[in-house]
């Protein structure tokens, strides 16, 4: 259960309002309208911020999609509870699926899980039908988010910020390595990704659970 949705006047809630925020007015020439969000590791809060983040955008009204793009490790579907037997992966593969496959969260978010586990992830994420999926989307949505698999296993992340307006790298407070945000970062640079900031992610210095810093 993710803690927008489950206790939307809590701290951390706010916290993921505050990012929302953030990323709103981080950019004055052009609208953040595609984010992805993305991490060195597994584990270290990615799809939980993605679905926060997610949830906040569409309490302020925005027409929101998140989009599993994690199509090795999937979970958004389960943070959510919702069906993966259709998804990102049987769209781009057959279009007319596209109706099927989107779930409707809220009045304001709909969520495309991953689909079935393809044997090539990075080609279908980098494909031409991709991009046109994301056109097309954006003429139905406001915000979309993308949920990603960690930096340091492939370059599907790599390959999705090319298509983005504005990454999010999430950090595992008191977990992550430096020197491995430091080559996540590199990383990300190597394809001049549209880094917006960092979500510090489970800081203990507070009494709730979740702790976000944002910033460069
Ligand atoms: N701040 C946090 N405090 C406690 N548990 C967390 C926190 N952030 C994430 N988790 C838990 O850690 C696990 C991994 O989080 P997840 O968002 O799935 O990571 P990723 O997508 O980067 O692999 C999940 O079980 C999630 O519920
Ligand atoms: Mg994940």
């Amino acid at each position: 259960m993710l803690i927008v949705e489950a206790q939307p006047k809590s701290i951390s809630a706010e916290k993921y309002r505050v990012l929302r925020t953030n990323i709103q007015y981080s950019s004055i020439d052009k609208e953040i309208r595609r984010i992805v969000v993305t991490s060195a590791e597994p584990g270290e809060g990615k799809s939980t911020t993605a679905g926060n983040l997610a949830l906040a955008f569409s309490q302020d009204n925005k027409k929101v999609l998140l989009i599993d793009c994690d199509l090795r490790k999937p979970s958004v579907h389960k943070k959510f509870k919702l069906s993966n037997t259709l998804g990102l992966s049987d769209v781009i593969i057959n279009k007319e699926k596209i109706q099927e496959a989107i779930q409707e969260r809220n009045e304001n978010l709909d969520v495309l899980s991953a689909g079935k586990l393809p044997p090539n992830p990075s080609e279908l994420l980098g494909s031409v039908t991709m991009d046109k999926l994301l056109e097309y989307f954006e003429t139905i949505y406001d915000v979309i988010i993308l949920d990603s698999p960690p930096l340091h296993a492939v370059t599907d992340a790599q390959i999705l910020s090319k298509k983005s307006d504005g990454l999010v790298l999430v950090v595992r407070a008191e977990r992550t390595k430096k020197d491995s945000v430091l080559a996540a970062k590199a990383l990300l640079e190597k394809v001049n990704a549209p880094i917006l900031g960092v979500v510090l992610n489970g800081g203990e210095s507070t009494k709730e659970k979740y702790y976000y810093y944002y910033g460069h």
